[in-house]
């Protein structure tokens, strides 16, 4: 009897990605997926651990497969992720969850297929975090995809930054870059197969190479892809400003297919803060970073993560804060409330903030940020911009796909357009979605 299989993805995009490569391990061992964990023989658990919310939540739903392990012993559960990787969790799991049959940290996760063949082989229970790991995934095959016409590219792991409040330097392990012409490899392959946005992802990809002995650089890399002359968009995440410079805001100018979309995380709009934060920037030093983007790029829109509540933080603080959101007027923006994570400076810090300040200011900043948002959609209101089209939301019985912003547009289509650009003619945009009509090609209507 076919076998299935059950993810769970909690976190970033980089866990997204990584649940395809987990599927893809899956999938090569004859197991197919299936829409309930209750059909399933394996269920994986892929985690995060960024905040704490994060990780009740995976804790609150492993805790409840306890009865449908119990019904069905054959049924595997594995858990893997960040979550397994910091001091003292896989004991943790292992003590709270004794019907889990496998942990696996980060650095394992390509041993999944071995894992499931030890437990089949009587095996009772399989624990395997390693501390780092020695190859680069380099090889990495992604035999599975979950996003056409989207696809992840990872060109490098882990993080050397340590800001104080992150956790990831911890469970993700130091920087290391994927060589160059493997990458290029792997989008050339997806292009030929007619994906037609690629996102790079890292933890910080304006390092990208500094392990390789800046033989090749960021912006390099990016030129190098953007020599393929068909239509594609090309994304990256994440930026780290301290390492944002002109270099890259002239790669984007000059290549048509790098969107002109950043997500340039700030964090916080106070010196103090920042500083304690472990940043290596100021909110004056970000702000001219933007500027000249804005010089370079004119079209360009920035996008942010802004957290509130970091330990000692003021009401002064934050209103530096909200300055800045509004002087680098991000067009949408990830916003979080401070989340002290053990091992990290940060969570051993004085002061840290009582919880009703932190939401407090968090209502207040996500009010600032939706505004922005809102009036940024205003512009949209009549003028055309070009979608990619994703998907079909069966609900609300239309189309949708992204621009080159990152804006969500939904359209009425008769043909599935799935995979391919469309001019859209905003008719309403009163909140983060767009709604519109599909233009014919070569319509002289007014761009976004
Ligand atoms: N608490 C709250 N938010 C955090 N982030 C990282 N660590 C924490 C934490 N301990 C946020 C940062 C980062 C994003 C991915 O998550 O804003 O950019
Ligand atoms: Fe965490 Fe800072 Fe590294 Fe981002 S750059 S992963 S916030 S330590």
């Amino acid at each position: 009897m076919a076998k299935h299989y059950f993810i769970v993805t909690y976190g970033c995009q980089m866990n997204v990605h990584e649940s395809e490569k987990i599927a893809g391990i899956l999938r090569a061992k004859g197991y197919s997926s299936c829409d309930a964990q209750e059909e399933a023989d394996i269920i994986v658990f892929n985690t995060c651990c960024i905040r704490e919310n994060a990780e009740n939540h995976a804790y609150g739903n492993i805790g409840a497969l306890k009865k449908l392990k119990r019904a069905r012993r054959d049924l595997i559960i594995a858990v893997g992720g960040c979550m397994t990787q910091q001091a003292g969790a896989a004991e943790k799991l292992r003590k709270k969850f004794p019907f889990v049959d496998i942990i696996f940290g980060t650095h394992n996760l390509e041993e999944l297929g071995k894992f499931i063949d030890e437990k089949a082989g009587g095996r009772k229970k399989v624990v395997e975090i390693s501390d780092e790991r020695d190859d680069l995934g380099d090889d990495e095959d992604i035999s599975y995809r979950t996003s056409y016409p989207n696809a992840w590219v990872n060109i490098m792991y882990g993080c050397n930054n340590f800001c104080s409040y992150c956790i990831v330097p911890y469970v993700r392990g130091r920087e290391r870059s994927r060589r160059p012409e493997k990458i290029i490899a792997e989008v050339n392959s997806l292009l030929d197969a007619g994906y037609k946005e690629i996102t790079l992802l890292g933890q910080n990809v304006n390092s990208y190479g500094n392990d390789m002995g800046k033989a090749f650089t960021f912006p390099a890399l990016l030129s190098d892809i953007c020599k393929r002359k068909e239509k594609f968009r090309l994304r990256f995440m994440t930026s780290n400003p301290k390492d944002f410079g002109e270099e890259l805001v002239r790669t984007i100018a000059e290549n048509e297919q790098v969107c002109n979309l950043v997500h340039l995380p700030v964090q916080a709009g106070s010196d103090r803060i920042l500083r304690l934060m472990n940043r290596k920037y100021t909110a004056g030093e970000y702000l001219k970073k933007v500027e000249l983007l804005k010089k370079h790029v004119p079209d360009c829109q920035l996008t942010s993560d802004i957290m509130v509540g970091f330990p000692t933080e003021t009401e002064e603080d934050f209103q530096a804060t909200l300055r800045l959101v509004k002087e680098a007027g991000f067009s949408t923006a990830f916003t979080f409330v401070y989340s002290p994570r053990s091992g990290t400076k940060a969570a051993a810090m004085e002061g840290q903030i009582p919880e009703e300040v932190k939401k407090d200011r968090i209502m207040r900043l996500v009010e600032l940020v939706n505004s922005q948002t809102r009036e940024i959609s205003k512009g949209y209101l009549g003028k055309t911009t070009e979608i990619l089209c994703e998907d079909y939301d069966k609900k609300k019985g239309l189309y949708l796909g992204r621009d080159e912003y990152g804006r969500m547009g939904y359209f009425k289509s008769e043909s599935n357009l799935i995979g391919q650009f469309v001019n859209l003619k905003i008719t309403d945009a009163s909140g983060v979605s767009l709604y519109g009509e599909v233009q014919k090609p070569n319509t002289k209507e007014e761009r976004i």
